[in-house]
């Protein structure tokens, strides 16, 4: 399979509660994946402004706020919604596989 082609399975959709993220350290990556109303969305742990782990955060609707110094991030898109973060996050096209795994594609 070719990299663009790359599918990375993480984990069964029952290991991530409605609301919560989990982290996955998966391929060289260290991950958050959340599940927003039974939809999944993956993005990096690591907030883009410091030491926070996302996965840890708080989760507002579709926004997470990191518990460091509060910065927040959109996790669908990554974009920054309150500084003090400046760069946007890092985030992935997350798929429920046909054997049932929420998996990234990249
Ligand atoms: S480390 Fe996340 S807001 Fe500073």
């Amino acid at each position: 399979m070719s990299e663009a082609g790359r599918r990375l399975a993480l984990c069964r959709p029952a290991d991530v509660g409605a609301g919560k993220a989990i982290r996955i350290e998966r391929g060289g990556l260290t991950l958050a994946v959340f599940n927003l109303d039974g939809e999944f969305h993956v993005t990096d742990d690591a907030c883009t402004h410091g030491p926070g782990s996302l996965s840890e955060g708080c989760i507002i609707g579709d926004v997470v706020e990191c518990d460091f110094h509060n910065g927040a991030f959109n996790i669908r898109t990554g974009e920054v919604v309150t500084p003090p973060c400046m760069v946007p996050l890092k985030t992935y096209r997350t798929v429920v596989d046909g054997d049932g795994f929420v998996s990234i594609e990249f």
